[in-house]
């Protein structure tokens, strides 16, 4: 992403929620906190019906549906899968890349024992603290900031700078990033991660399949996706076959705890929809544990 810009997609990413809750149903993620965190002018055509059921109507968005689900399933799968880890005692959570996700704020129930880290690129970062201290919004005891950049940092050393303990567990997220760094930057990060984090931490993030996988539907679609991210300063950069990504990452330490390729998505978040909401056949979604 670019240097000195706050990210576009996190923006994108938060709008979606927010449709999501005021205008679909049933749920599959719910994201109170979304409205306030985009744009105001995105808050004027998501509250209008009328602006909904042409963007929706029109075929030159017809990329927007794949992209939302994405979006909500992601953040759904990711939550189920951090419930178990906390009923099974961990008490740190991570989040890589955290845009504009309200999960601090939202889960508010959690005991002040439970610490959450939202690691981020500066300039989304301060512009997300910034928000937050326009809407007033009182800050979660048990949540810390920290700046990095996958490109240049380690988690590993950013995490040394802020209260994160190395003698426990931990549950990491990356969602809606690996598409965005480079190979080197994602499997450092893995990397770093195996070495610094606890045996027993787990991590769930989504990648991209690669173009030259999909039929023509899907490619017209994923280029359409490309074009409107690459409009935002955030093109995509990485992509993995997933018939080796799971090997290549167990070879770092970590064990696969469960692989979600999107017919598994539809069937488990999407199943029984009246409306057009279903994953892209590109986006996958992935849980691993580290082990000793
Ligand atoms: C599409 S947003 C996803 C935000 C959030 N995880 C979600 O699911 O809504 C991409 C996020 O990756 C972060 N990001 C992209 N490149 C990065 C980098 N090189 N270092 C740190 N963060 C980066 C952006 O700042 C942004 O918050």
């Amino acid at each position: 992403m670019r240097d000195k810009h706050r990210s576009r997609t996190a923006e994108v990413a938060a709008g979606a929620r927010a449709w999501h809750l005021l205008h679909e149903t049933p749920i599959v993620f719910r994201d109170p906190f979304a409205i306030q965190f985009t744009p105001r002018t995105w808050q004027v055509i998501l509250k209008s019906p009328v602006l909904n059921w042409l963007m929706l109507a029109s075929k030159t968005f017809d990329w927007v549906y794949p992209l939302r689900a994405e979006i909500l399933g992601r953040a759904r799968f990711t939550e189920e899968q951090l419930e178990k880890a906390i009923k099974a005692g961990i008490d740190q959570y991570v989040l890589l890349g955290t845009g504009l996700d309200s999960f601090a704020l939202r889960r508010k129930d959690l005991p002040s024992s439970f610490k959450v880290y939202e690691l981020d690129h500066p300039a989304s970062q301060t512009a997300k603290r910034s928000r937050l201290a326009k809407l007033n919004i009182d800050m979660p005891k048990n949540l810390e900031f920290v700046p990095i950049d996958f490109e240049k940092e380690s988690v590993a050393d950013a995490l040394a700078r802020s209260s994160y303990s190395k003698e426990r567990p931990c549950f990491f997220s990356w969602l809606g990033v690996t598409m965005y760094l480079t190979r080197e930057a994602i499997f450092s990060t893995l990397r770093s991660i195996a070495a610094y984090a606890k045996p027993n931490s787990e991590i769930v993030f989504d990648y991209m399949i690669p173009k030259e996988f999909l039929d023509p539907f899907d490619m017209q679609m994923m280029m359409k996706i490309e074009r409107f991210v690459a409009r935002r300063g955030e093109p995509l950069v990485s992509s993995f076959d997933p018939h080796t990504l799971p090997h290549e990452v167990c070879d770092l330490r970590f064990e696969l705890v469960e692989h979600l390729p999107p017919t598994e998505q539809q069937k488990r978040y999407f199943a029984d929809r009246s409306d057009d909401l279903r994953p892209a056949s590109f986006y996958y979604f992935i849980h691993f544990r580290l082990v000793e």
